[in-house]
């Protein structure tokens, strides 16, 4: 048996370039990814790639080559499921905001609906493979579910098959990966399983990278590679802390530490702190988990990785408080970046949201530019977060109004006495610094949340510069 026809639930950050990936790479097998979000359905099938509802480099370029020939994005959730062999849940797991586990565990409703949905529509058997990131002994629940509502005696087969891409890079993490991981059964028809999605994804790579465990194992292994990626981010930026106190440079620190090979250099890049839709609720999700198992120490030594990450983002506003305190002429503040990195233009959990909350609510005008980031998407943030917080409507349209969103970075920046660069946008490096100097209040602050930018050539323009770890 090989698998012809593969079904993804889901057309998000993770299931459509996953999907275009597998569909470039296997032109004889016909995809196609659903979703119940007509709108989004729409914008992937838009003939302006433009719009296409998610932006990563490369990206575009595949769906051309694949869209529409073995490549489909559709609403019709239940004729997908009946065509395929294989089906992907790669739908959404965010923390729960109520009920058991509120602010701490993956909400997995999304992911129940789905095997619900499967369940009950499914009349031939399917190789179920959990994308979304889950916590452990998830695939025990979807297999209650799947055969609570089995109307037509199909066998089921679940894998776990987490996906480590990054937002911003995805394209060439799913084509090159350091390895994929799958999980499954150990039984006969678990191993065929196995075999059937090792045999597509060794289409493009190499054997030795494709990894296979149990199911547990891997479900776990994807959040303890999230929770090791977000404490290296939490442990670079306490030092910054640190470094600011006494006048050591964290980047020359991140350097000199980062050359030890046992430690290596990857993400000791000190910032503003980390954002995105993954590292705080795997965190936390793994924070819950080991609490559920009474592992007490367990969950606070996690837990602290996300206090750190906050403590972060606070700093860097305070220090910028500082500076309002000490100027009654200043009351702006051009914040440059929304995205919670550089080359996507996903802001889910971006420290620009929490920058722009702690300096509106200090009663301050927030000026915003964001390459890829809607204005109607900047919005949704901040209400969402004022939401959350549980400000009136009244409070919420008075922070509201002082916000404003420039589609140019020049105009964003004119008259603003203080400049907070919160995402890495490589366009920022090419900026003409001297005619925004020009534009600006005097004394014109720049606040670097990423160290972005050359210091030295800043100060040597009559910028003053406030740059994480570096007194
Ligand atoms: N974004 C990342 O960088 C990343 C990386 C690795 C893993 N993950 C994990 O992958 C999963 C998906 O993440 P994402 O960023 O793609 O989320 P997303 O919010 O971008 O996409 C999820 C999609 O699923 C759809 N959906 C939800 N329930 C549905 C249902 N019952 N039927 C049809 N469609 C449904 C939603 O409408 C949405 O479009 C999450 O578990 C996440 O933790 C994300």
């Amino acid at each position: 048996m090989r698998i012809k026809n593969i079904c993804c639930i889901g057309a998000g950050y993770v299931g459509g370039p996953t999907m275009a990936v597998f569909a470039s790479k296997c032109p004889d097998i016909k995809i196609t990814i659903v979703d119940n979000n007509h709108e989004k359905i729409k914008l992937w099938n838009s003939n302006n790639l433009k719009n296409l509802p998610v932006y990563e480099p490369g990206l575009s370029k595949i769906i051309k080559q694949t869209r529409n020939k073995n490549l489909f994005f559709s609403t019709e959730i239940d004729n997908a499921i009946n065509e395929s062999d294989m089906i992907f849940i790669s739908v959404n797991t965010p923390t729960k905001t109520d009920g058991k586990g509120k602010g701490l565990a993956a909400d997995l409703t999304f992911v129940e609906n789905c095997a619900k949905n499967i369940g009950e529509v499914a009349k031939s058997n399917k190789i179920i493979v959990e994308k979304s990131t889950l916590p452990v002994r998830t695939a025990e629940k979807i297999k209650e579910i799947l055969n609570s509502t089995n109307k037509f005696n199909v066998k089921y087969e679940i894998l776990s098959n987490p996906e480590f891409l990054a937002e911003g890079t995805a394209i060439d993490d799913l084509l090159y990966p350091d390895r994929v991981l799958i999980g499954g059964d150990n039984s006969d028809s678990g191993k065929k399983a196995i075999k059937l999605l090792q045999e597509i994804y060794q289409r493009w790579i190499p054997k030795e990278k494709i990894i296979t465990t149990n199911v547990w194992s891997s479900e776990l292994s994807k959040l303890v590679s999230n929770a090791f990626l977000a404490q290296r981010i939490s442990s670079i930026n306490s030092i910054s802390a640190l470094c600011e106190k006494t006048e050591a440079n964290v980047e020359e620190v991140a350097l000199a530490v980062g050359m030890d090979s046992r430690i290596g250099s990857s993400f000791l890049k000190s910032s503003i702190g980390f954002g995105g839709s993954c590292f705080k609720k795997d965190i936390l999700n793994l924070v819950y988990i080991s609490r559920s198992y009474g592992l007490t120490e367990v969950a606070d030594y996690w837990e602290n990785v996300i206090k750190i990450n906050n403590y972060q983002t606070n700093r860097f506003g305070n220090k910028i408080l500082q500076i309002i305190n000490s100027d009654s002429e200043k009351n702006e503040i051009s914040i440059l970046g929304w995205a919670f990195k550089k080359d996507t233009n996903d802001s889910r959990e971006s420290a620009s949201i929490y920058l722009s909350e702690q300096l509106l609510k200090s009663g301050l005008k927030v000026k915003v530019y964001d390459p890829k980031v809607s204005k109607s998407r900047i919005i949704h943030d901040l209400k969402t977060v004022f939401q959350i917080k549980k400000l009136n409507n009244n409070q919420i349209k008075k922070y509201l109004a002082n916000i404003s969103i420039y589609k140019n970075v020049y105009e964003a920046t004119y008259e603003s006495g203080i400049i907070a660069i919160s995402t890495e946008w490589e366009e920022f490096k090419k900026l003409d610094w001297s005619r925004i100097y020009t534009n600006m209040k005097k004394p014109a602050w720049i606040f670097d949340g990423r160290n972005l930018l050359n210091n030295l050539e800043l100060k040597k323009l009559g910028f003053k510069t406030f740059f994480i770890g570096q007194a």
